[in-house]
């Protein structure tokens, strides 16, 4: 789906933004002491020199809480306030109760609708399209999103086509409407035909977790990374251009990029056709991997903290993930 959003009644923005990544550091050298690769590699073909572990009692809510109270606290909205939690994960704490009901009960959120989205890394894209829905719309006034991961639980940290690439973190965002600038536009979509190259077989309903299935390691993470790569590399590029087209704006309107963090040649292959400036390119790949729905909640705390987010800075955010789904966002940065 696709829209120009900015002619619609209530402006809606995010109006705070909040990051955590746990301690632990596991770096290149570290995993070439794990499996059969080199630092140079990793480096060469993914941009990537370190990522974030989560601790082994660490649980996707757990990472979310610290994210979503810098958010809160950013946006100057009580908990108590929110009547809306989407949780973007791939990992949530458990199958149900739903990460984002756990959450709103951490936060002191009692009472708004809370649950889980599954888009994987296209996570926090299609969670900002449902908040600014509900907000749009007059049905929620303050909603919380969060893209939360703990995919070092959900990785074969044998496989060395995968393992290098992903890492623990979250980040969180307050929705609500606001009285200038807002989301401009959106363009989402999924083509499950890709489904198979991405994809966790056990643990749902079709492949149940049995002895037979630790067996087979199918309750990770497991990827045809070419053809990924493949996809990702046009999907970013045609996503960003219909999205800006149908906003009536150009390459040249956009002040900041914050792509999703899959792979730096992913990023640089749509910076390129895009004719996008690379100054204007938020990236932080190379400290955290490739963290799913939290990585551009987590870009985006980053560039308020490090000042690249002003009053009318143009924003704009597209991100790939297992589906196949895809999804960009355009909007106009507002402050206070
Ligand atoms: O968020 C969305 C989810 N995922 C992605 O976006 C990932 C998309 N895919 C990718 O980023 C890349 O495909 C990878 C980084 C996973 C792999 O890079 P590549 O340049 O596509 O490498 P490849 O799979 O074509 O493999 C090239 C060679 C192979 O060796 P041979 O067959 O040429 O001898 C691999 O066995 O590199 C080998 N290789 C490695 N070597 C050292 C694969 N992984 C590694 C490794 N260290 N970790």
């Amino acid at each position: 789906m696709i829209g120009n959003v900015s002619g619609n009644g209530i402006a809606v923005g995010i109006t705070g933004v909040g990051a955590y990544a746990p301690e632990k550091v596991l770096t290149n050298a570290d995993l070439e002491t794990m499996v059969d690769t080199s630092d140079e590699w990793i480096t060469t073909r993914t941009g990537i020199r370190e990522r974030r572990i989560a601790a082994p009692e660490q649980a996707a809510s757990d990472l979310a809480l610290p994210a979503a109270r810098q958010a809160l606290e950013a946006a100057g909205v009580d908990p108590k306030e929110l009547d809306l939690v989407v949780v973007a994960t791939a990992t949530p704490d458990m199958l149900f109760p739903a990460t984002g009901a756990l959450l709103a009960e951490e936060l002191g959120a009692r009472g708004a609708a809370a649950y889980d989205l599954l888009a994987g890394c296209t996570g926090f894209v299609y969670a900002l399209a449902q908040a600014y829905g509900a907000v749009a719309t007059g049905l929620s006034r303050q909603a919380l999103i969060v893209g939360t991961e703990v995919l070092s639980k959900i990785t074969n940290w044998n496989d060395r086509g995968t393992c290098i690439l992903f890492g623990d973190g979250a980040g969180a965002a307050v929705v609500q409407p606001v009285e200038r600038g807002g989301i401009l536009g959106f363009e989402l979509g999924a083509d499950g035909s890709g489904g198979p190259d991405l994809c966790v077989p056990a643990g749902g309903s079709r492949q149940p977790i049995t002895s037979g299935a630790l067996e087979e390691e199918a309750q990770f993470i497991k990827m045809n990374g070419a053809e990924v790569f493949r996809f990702a590399t046009r999907i970013m590029v045609t996503s960003a251009e219909e999205l800006l087209a149908a906003c009536g704006a150009g390459v040249e309107d956009v002040d900041l990029y914050v792509p999703h963090q899959a792979n730096k040649r992913i990023i640089d292959h749509a910076v390129k056709n895009l004719g996008l400036d690379p100054g204007k390119v938020l990236l932080n790949i190379d400290r955290y991997g490739n963290t799913s729905s939290a990585s551009i909640p987590i870009g985006l705390a980053e560039a308020r903290e490090d000042g690249l987010l002003a009053e009318g800075t143009r924003v704009l955010m597209s991100a790939v993930g297992a589906g196949l789904t895809w999804g960009s966002v355009y909007m106009t940065w507002t402050e206070g």
